[in-house]
């Protein structure tokens, strides 16, 4: 399963560790780059002080590449762009929204760029100022999202851009993986199974309930708002969804969210917490170290693959 995305990323499997606010830190990150794909620390609102500390102590823990996921809607994004130079991380990818300003000065530091993207038109904007490959995200996966689902987006991404693709949203084992590289893509990026893996700082009762979840468990708040988000469905998600309904203002409904993401990962809160997952939580069931989730992977796809040769 070597593809352009195994060498552009200097990685032995074509699996990436989606960047993930709270959740992707040293110590998932480490593990997965370990076990042979890429792990990816995420900043989300962090200040950069935090992320430099995390890339710091990664780097104790692997001497294979990692990357960093850089939330361009943080208000620190701006010195997040020049940590990654600083600090010298190999690849950085990023969310909600559009890295244009920093790209010339992540290729001058021979920094890997693969921004997500959710549409044909982005992925093109992104290949003609110079990334080097994107993530195209289905509205299958957890947390942020768009509109179209993996299935959809994945080919037609394929067919509009020469750049390597990586997939992501709704992939939980070897078939998912199989199957986006039937549709053209050359590797996968996975979030939700790996919230649940050994390495995952994440509060037990968070893993439980993805492991306990069912296929039509998650819900999506903020599609009023223009930012839609998946997560399991609790009293937050219905709250959320009742306002929503009767028109409350973006900032109320903001107000609501504040700080949802860290109540469930730090405090366990499954109630009012934020209960980030993808619709492929209802496959994942039981919790397993990085290395056997990749290699799990890895050999499952590989079996389907040979056997459609
Ligand atoms: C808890 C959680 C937090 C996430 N936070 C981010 C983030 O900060 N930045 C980002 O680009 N994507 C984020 N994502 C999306 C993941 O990086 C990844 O693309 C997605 O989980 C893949 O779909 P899957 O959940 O079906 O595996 C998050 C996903 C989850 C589950």
């Amino acid at each position: 399963m070597k593809t352009r995305i195994c060498e552009l990323l200097q990685i032995k499997y074509p699996i990436i560790q989606g960047g993930m606010a709270w959740v992707a830190e040293h110590h998932l990150a480490s593990a997965v780059s370990n076990a042979g794909g890429l792990g990816i620390i995420a900043a989300g609102n962090a200040p950069v002080e935090v992320v430099r500390a995390e890339i710091r102590k990664a780097k104790e823990l692997t001497k294979n590449p990692f990357g960093v996921n850089i939330m361009l809607l943080s208000p620190h994004a701006e010195t997040i762009a020049r940590l990654v130079v600083e600090e010298d991380v190999k690849v950085v990818t990023t969310g909600a929204g559009n890295p244009e300003k920093y790209i010339g000065m992540w290729k001058e530091a021979g920094i890997k760029i693969i921004p997500v993207v959710a549409s044909v038109a982005l992925a093109k904007r992104m290949e003609k100022y110079g990334a080097d490959a994107v993530v195209a995200e289905g509205c299958e996966a957890g947390g942020h999202i768009g509109e179209l689902t993996t299935m959809a987006l994945i080919p037609q991404i394929v067919d509009a851009v020469n750049i390597p693709v990586i997939a992501a949203g709704g992939i939980g084992d070897g078939r998912g993986l199989a199957a986006v590289f039937a549709l053209g893509a050359e590797a996968g990026q996975i979030g939700t199974r790996f919230v649940v893996s050994h390495e995952s700082i994440v509060h037990d009762n968070y893993k439980k309930k993805i492991i306990e979840s069912k296929d039509i468990d998650s819900a999506v708040t903020g599609r009023s708002t223009g930012h839609p988000v998946r997560s399991l469905r609790n009293n937050m998600t219905r709250e959320y969804l009742k306002l929503e309904k009767a028109g409350t203002s973006f900032e109320e409904l903001e107000l609501l969210t504040l700080g949802s993401l860290k109540k469930a990962v730090v405090e366990g809160d499954t109630v009012n917490g934020s209960l980030m997952a993808g619709q492929i939580a209802g496959l994942v069931s039981k919790e397993q170290s990085c290395k056997e989730i990749i290699e799990e992977i890895i050999e499952e796809a590989n079996t389907i693959l040979k056997v459609r040769d």
